[in-house]
Formats: C-alpha cells, structure tokens, sequence
C-alpha cells in the first residue's frame, strides 16, 4: 500500500510530463516555459486540448468561441448575488460553473471551452460580489487574461500587468496528476458530467495543501519594501535559521520551470514595475544567500513566489490567488476530463482494512 498513492502510476496521460530533477515540465511535448514566454493563453490551451498549437484559422476560431461563451446568461451573475456574502469564494465559483454547464451527457470539448472562458468572469463576479461591488461585463476586445483583469477591476489592464498575468496562467494550466486533477479523472470515471468534474477539481484545489496561498511571499515583499532593503532582511531571516517563502520545492531539485520563465517575462514587462523589479531583486539575492547559508541544498526560487510577485503587482489581494489558480487549471482538468472520458474504465482502488470482525 502506498498512503496517498505516492509514486504509484494511476493514469496514462498525453497531456504533460514532469521530471522534478531536471527541471522539466513538458506540455504535449512543448516546454511549458517556452510556451508561456511565445504564446498566449488561448493558444496554449488550444495545445492542451487538441494536442498541438493551433494555426491562424483554428486559433481564430478558438478567440472567437471562447469570447461568444464569457458572455455567460444572466443567470449565473443574479445566482452568484444570490449566494450567501462569505461563502468560500470557490464554493461559490463551483456553484456558478454546475449551473453554467448543467447535464449527463458525456464530456464535450465544447464544454471545455466554455467552462474554461466563463472562469474567470465568474472568479471576477464573486470577487466583486465579495467587495460589495457590482459585476463588470467582458470586454468585447481584450484577450482571455486582460479580459479576466478587466471584469475584476473595470479598468483596461496594463499592457505589462497582463501579459505577466497571463504567463502565470499558462504556467499553472497543467501539472501532471496533482490532487485536483486526479479528482476531475476520477469524476469523470463514473461517466459524471464535465461540469460535475470541475467543481469536484475545484473543491479538491481549495485545500490548503493544493492550492495554497501566497500570503507570506506578500508579506516578505512588503516588509521588504525596497531593493536597498532587500539584502539585509533577508540575512536576518537566514541568520535566525527561518526559512525564505517562496523558496524550495518537493518534487524540483533544480530550478522550477514555471518560476524560470516567470522571471523572464516579468524581465521583459516589469522594468517599470515596482513589484516585479523588487521581486526580480529579491530572487537573485536570496538565490546567492541560500547558496551561502544552505550550500547543496538546491533551493531555488518557486512558482508560488512569482504568483505572489504577479499577484501583488497588479494589485490583486491574498484572497483571489486560489480563484485564479482555478481559473488557470480548469484548461488541465478539462483536458484529462476528455482523455478519461475516451479511454475510460472506472477508478476503484481498495483500502486494507484495520477495523474488527465480529463473528
Ligand atoms: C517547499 C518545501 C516545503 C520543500 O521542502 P523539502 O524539499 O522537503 O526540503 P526540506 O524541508 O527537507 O529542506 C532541506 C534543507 O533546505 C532548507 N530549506 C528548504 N527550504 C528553505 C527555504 N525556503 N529557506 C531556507 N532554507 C530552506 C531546510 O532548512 C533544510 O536545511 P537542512 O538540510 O540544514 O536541514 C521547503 O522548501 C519550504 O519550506 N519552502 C518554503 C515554503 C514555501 O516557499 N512555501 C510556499 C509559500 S507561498
């Protein structure tokens, strides 16, 4: 028995390949952090789905279809109003996407393009329900990401705010069999429905040990502050034998590929950026520390660190990271969904019992 099913082979999958030692996370045979840097997120999820990138007809098509179904019915803005104000707002997104996508029928790619394009106007919904505000309807000419920025804020993003936003969102669409994805396989299994999957993968993302909260990178980078700050907080911090948030990682021994290709763009788009010129700062001077204070250890810089680094440059609270981090995933869950579902045989491990028998 293996608790948890660590190391156990559960799925064969086409859709992406990781080795942690290498650094390596590969999406239908492309390096997710080359993808990330050359294309957008619409072509990459086309990727996802159809298993390879879309020519200029099929990725017209794809913008097309996908922004036809963010205009999501009315329905679903008067059931978010609805729902109770401080019900988790995952809770309330699973709600949103059932409703949105109801059905038995078999999982559908079409179903995958609209519960992927209504994501993030329903995450923007809740998000502004939360904050007591009214919900701001897609912008007919904005892209996927700046779109998803748009309906949280009302205003037309930044050029650099999005495309690093949207670098983030290729970069977390897919990793492998992680628990929320596993959850949306298993689902599908029992021949349920794709919407059925998707608040299933979205409740299992919700945990804490999934989906996580970068909270404490964002509270680094604020007490940071300034780069002149940077390297003497830092000292301190390893002098008192604490660790650095947003350092480190279980399954990459080497640099993270996401958090690589995080930094070159925010590189490219982040010179004027305070947040992301602070957190390109304070990555390279706590690599060189950790180097110095843990030497061997291999702790470089995680993904979580530049969700923080993004999160916090476009103004986006603690509280929307996991949302987000769904709105991301759902291309990943949706994509096994359709491979569980057209090569299907039912989950269903066994457990060892260690309860009594009574005669
Ligand atoms: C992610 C993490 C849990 C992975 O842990 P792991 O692979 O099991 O590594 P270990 O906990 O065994 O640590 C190995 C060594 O590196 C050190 N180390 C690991 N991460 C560190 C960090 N972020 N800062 C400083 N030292 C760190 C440990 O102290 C340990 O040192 P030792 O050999 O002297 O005892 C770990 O790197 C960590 O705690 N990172 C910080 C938390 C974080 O970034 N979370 C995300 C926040 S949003």
């Amino acid at each position: 028995m293996q608790r948890g099913l660590k190391g156990i082979v559960a799925a064969e999958t086409a859709i992406s390949f990781i080795d942690g030692n290498a650094g390596v996370l590969v999406y239908r045979g492309h390096p997710a952090a080359k993808v990330a840097v050359q294309h957008s997120f619409e072509e990459v999820a086309y990727l996802l789905w159809h298993g390879a990138l879309p020519g200029a007809a099929e990725l017209s098509a794809l913008q097309a279809e996908m922004r036809q179904a963010r205009q999501v019915p009315d329905f679903i803005y008067t059931l978010i109003e609805t729902l109770p104000q401080g019900l988790d707002m995952m809770n309330q997104m699973a709600a949103a996407a059932t409703a949105l996508c109801p059905g038995q029928e078999k999982p559908t790619l079409a179903q995958a393009v609209q519960l992927t394009a209504a994501m993030p106007v329903i995450a923007a919904a809740v998000y502004r329900k939360e904050q007591g505000l009214p919900a701001i309807r897609p912008h007919a000419a904005l892209g996927h990401a700046a779109n998803y920025l748009y309906t949280l804020t009302g205003e037309v993003p930044q050029e650099a705010h999005a495309r690093a936003l949207e670098a983030y969102m290729i970069l977390t669409m897919e990793h492998g069999l992680n628990a929320s994805t596993f959850t949306a396989r298993v689902i599908a299994s029992t021949e349920s429905d794709m919407a059925s999957a998707v608040s299933g993968a979205i409740g299992a993302l919700k945990g804490p040990l999934h989906g996580g909260a970068p909270t404490e990178v964002i509270t680094m980078l604020e007490e940071i502050g300034t780069v002149e700050r940077t390297e003497g907080w830092l000292r301190a911090r390893l002098e008192n034998g604490e660790r650095l948030m947003g350092f480190g990682h279980r399954v990459y021994k080497t640099k993270d590929p996401r958090a690589v290709a995080l930094r070159q763009v925010t590189e490219q788009v982040g010179q004027d950026d305070h947040w992301l010129r602070l957190a390109a700062h304070v990555e390279q001077t706590a690599i060189r520390l950790l180097e110095e204070y843990k030497p061997g250890r291999g702790l470089y810089t995680n993904v979580e660190f530049y969700a923080a680094a993004v999160m916090r440059s476009i103004g986006l609270p603690a509280s929307m990271f996991t949302p987000t981090f769904a709105v991301s995933r759902t291309v990943g869950w949706t994509a096994h969904v359709l491979e569980q579902a057209g090569d299907n045989t039912i989950f269903r491990p066994e457990a060892r019992y260690t309860g009594v028998i009574y005669s």
